[in-house]
């Protein structure tokens, strides 16, 4: 059973999606639809994009270490489709709105999809003078929102199948705003109903928790950043070179992370018996700190919290006692002196941290546990890099507790109720 196009893959690769109220009779012969006031109605039937890879694990052991692996080749597949290397720009056409007519931005999404829209708004900041707001669909789809059209609304979702994400879309739809979906599923009820669609590009992710897609959506909105930030005339032209130069080379900088799975295997089993786990950053770590947060409770059941470094005396501290596994993450931007002394904090009492940097020399500290070395990066980039141990960890203490990798308990992939 399922509620993505890709569980009747292996019998059809012809889809008809129906609307509220539609009826299809089908027998061996031949099919028909009605709509809701019993009217024969055509529909349009899709062809399915031509993955030939969907349920094929090839040499893994699960879907999900596939998906973390491919990373390396998804984000190169997707920086092909958006940027024009001979023109040195990105092939984003047709917006609904003409950016310079945009008030504010508004990132929808769930989950994992959440966590990329809380990122995305610290690029949109950095790179716009336009207003942001992010909102999970949940709660999104019952508050009383003053909607505007000068407003763009922007969904996130790998399925574009999920419940709350495509009731907040049609609340929009009802108000008459523009949307627009970032997807991995192009055929999705999510993406028919938007007004402009900027697919992913991700390929089938099969495992529960999201991992390709999550990078994919990272790497849309970023590429979607540095556009809407060139056609409202707010980066330079140098500038803007220089960040579609330095994202030809993000797929590269992936594969030199994947690297660490070793280390990682051995910090895992010292992860492993651990009752909860923290991990804690600032500026764009912070939504990556609770990307890191999800994965590890999805896949091994253990707590754990993502949480603001600069937050932690205002409560959280509270939780920290002897052997406590707390993962800080500092890469080397306006943040990192922070950040680290936010660590040593941590340690005084009595937390064994695991610290993920790209500038690990010049910290001496004593009662550190592990320190992870990242490649180093443009600082826009880092979160991408950053991502991809703590997937790894969380993997690997899933592993350890041997649990249902591509299917934790209680979960699914695409949430079709609410
Ligand atoms: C489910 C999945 C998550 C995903 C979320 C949103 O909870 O288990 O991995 O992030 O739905 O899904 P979507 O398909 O909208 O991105």
């Amino acid at each position: 059973m399922g509620s993505d196009s890709y569980a009747l893959k292996s019998m059809t690769n012809k889809i008809t999606y129906l609307d509220d109220g539609d009826v299809c009779i089908l027998t061996k012969e031949k099919i028909e639809f009605y709509n809701s006031k019993n009217k024969k109605i055509n529909k349009e039937i899709l062809i399915l994009s031509n993955d030939e890879n969907i349920a094929d694990k090839g040499d893994y052991k699960d879907f999900m270490s596939k998906e973390i692996n491919e990373q390396k080749i998804t984000t190169k597949i997707c920086i092909k489709e958006y940027i024009d290397l001979l023109r040195q720009d990105i092939n984003i056409y047709n917006f609904p709105i003409k950016p310079d007519e945009i008030n504010k931005i508004i990132l929808i999404g769930c989950g994992t999809a959440y966590h990329s829209c809380a990122t995305a708004k610290y690029w949109f900041e950095e790179f716009t003078d336009l207003q942001i707001e992010i909102d999970m669909a949940s709660e999104f789809r019952y508050r009383r929102i003053n909607f505007n059209k000068k407003n763009l609304y922007i969904f996130v979702s790998q399925s574009g199948e999920t419940a709350d994400t495509f009731a907040a879309l049609d609340l929009c739809k009802k108000n008459n705003v523009k949307t627009c979906s970032i997807i991995n599923v192009v055929e999705s009820t999510i993406a028919r109903n938007s007004d402009f669609v900027l697919p992913i590009h991700a390929g089938p992710e099969i495992g529960v928790a999201s991992t390709k897609a999550f990078l994919g959506q990272l790497l849309v909105l970023y590429i979607l950043v540095l556009k809407i930030s060139k056609l409202r005339k707010e980066i330079s032209k140098e500038n803007y070179i220089k960040k579609i130069k330095d994202l030809i080379e993000l797929p590269n900088l992936i594969t030199e992370t994947l690297k660490c799975e070793d280390k990682i295997k051995i910090i895992a089993k010292d992860f492993v018996k651990a009752k909860g786990v923290m991990f804690l950053g600032r500026g764009l770590s912070f939504p990556i700190s609770l990307e890191g947060a999800l994965k590890l409770k999805e896949l091994s059941y253990l707590h754990a919290e993502g949480y603001p470094a600069g937050e932690m005396k205002h409560g959280p501290l509270a939780l920290i006692e002897e052997g406590l596994p707390v993962v800080i993450l500092a890469p080397r931007d306006k943040y990192f002196e922070k950040t680290i002394s936010n660590m040593q904090e941590v340690i005084a009492r009595g937390a064994k941290v695991l610290l993920i940097t790209n500038e690990s020399k010049n910290i001496i500290s004593e009662n550190l546990r592990f320190t992870l070395e990242i490649p180093k990066a443009d600082n826009f980039l880092t979160p991408f890099l950053l991502t991809i141990p703590l997937q790894l960890l969380a993997y690997h203490v899933a592993s350890l507790k041997n649990c249902d990798i591509d299917k934790p308990r209680n979960l699914a992939k695409s949430v079709t109720v609410e």
